[in-house]
């Protein structure tokens, strides 16, 4: 059976970047293929402590797992959510793949050059999280992984150390999963996903931006979510037109409106391509952002710590079954068994 996995760090409250890059895709894709492939969330609790974490972090990962219910995750027996920390064998694995990542590779992860740029120093975590992210995948010999396009690149590592460890011990230890053009495809969007800063759409919306209008969090009041949307960044040429590089700001609507209300994003650009009035567009995307918020806000609350706790203390037994056996076979090929 092929598996899908993906995880989202939970050091706060989430943004609609990570919402519409990463947890929706997830939970479309969970809901689509659970009666025939394994469907595998986990909070990757381990990343968290690599940077601050904002309020209590066993509070933040309980809540990013109620995220994904009230998003419409349909449990059944093919759906394992999990803690990373709870399952040893990540951190294990991760040891392992050290020993085959290279110095010269890991120091080439643009994730790494951001989150330490402008520190004199940062802890080694920052540097080491991609390999940790790959026993993440391998373990579960997982296939497809669900990301925005910031974490591309991790992907492609993680193929390079898999195929580079099966090389070296001359078996197919490792499942290499799909090239990153192919997941895209399978996410069955036009493109890797991107949500922009509504200030400075040059750059990814991310929770650690400081500016307030910056970003749109999960728990923001709807209509305080709408007037960051009336306030966002466009730009003077007065033509809407999906175009990242020449208009990202618009071009960031767009996304929007499509991925909240689950619309190829091809089909959106054509119904607003030559329109002029940003206003219009800006009052649409407001509108759907918060009919999307006040559902989805609705549905969170609704969800009890009980709920999440039942579903952890199956996913973990499962979790642990499949990466101990995963992580007993590469054990064995360094010859450490
Ligand atoms: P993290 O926690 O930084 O981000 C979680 C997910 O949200 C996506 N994302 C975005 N997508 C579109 N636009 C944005 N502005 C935006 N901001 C964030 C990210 O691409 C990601 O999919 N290392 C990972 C977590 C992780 C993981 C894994 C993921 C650890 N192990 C194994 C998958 C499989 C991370 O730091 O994501």
């Amino acid at each position: 059976m092929k598996t899908i996995l993906t995880g989202i760090r939970s050091n706060s409250v989430l943004t609609l970047g990570n919402y519409l890059g990463a947890l929706l895709p997830m939970v479309r894709l969970a809901n689509e293929h659970s009666d025939d492939m394994n469907v595998n969330i986990f909070v990757p609790d381990l990343h968290s402590i690599i940077s601050d974490v904002d309020g209590d972090l066993q509070e933040n990962i309980i809540r990013t797992i109620k995220y994904y219910l009230a998003a419409g995750l349909k449990i059944n027996k093919n759906v394992h959510i999990y803690r990373q920390s709870r399952v040893p064998a990540h951190s294990q694995l991760c040891w392992i793949l050290n020993c085959v990542a290279t110095m010269g590779e890991m120091s080439r992860m643009t994730q790494y050059k951001e989150k330490s740029e402008g520190r004199e120093s940062c802890n080694v975590g920052i540097f080491d999280y991609p390999v940790l992210m790959a026993a993440d995948i391998l373990l579960y010999s997982a296939d497809y992984i669900p990301l925005g396009e910031d974490q591309f690149q991790h992907i492609e590592l993680t193929r390079n150390l898999a195929t580079r460890f099966n090389n070296k011990f001359g078996a197919e230890i490792f499942t290499v999963p799909v090239k990153t053009a192919e997941q895209v495809k399978f996410m069955g969007v036009d493109e890797g996903i991107r949500i922009r800063d509504l200030l400075n759409p040059e750059k990814k919306m991310s929770k650690s931006t400081a500016a307030e209008n910056s970003k749109i969090m999960l728990n923001d009041e709807p209509s305080k979510a709408a007037k960051k949307i009336m306030s966002a960044t466009t730009d003077s040429l007065g033509k809407i037109k999906y175009d990242m590089w020449g208009q990202p700001g618009i071009s960031n609507l767009l996304q929007i409106e499509a991925l909240v209300n689950d619309i190829p994003l091809h089909e959106v650009v054509t119904k607003w391509a030559g329109e002029t009035r940003y206003g219009e567009l800006k009052k649409q995307v407001a509108a759907s952002v918060s009919n999307m918020l006040t559902d989805f806000q609705e549905k969170l609350a609704e969800i009890s710590d009980e709920e999440v706790y039942e579903l952890l203390e199956i996913g973990e037994k499962y979790a642990n079954e499949v990466a101990n056996a995963k992580l007993a076979e590469a054990e064995k090929a360094f010859g450490l068994r």
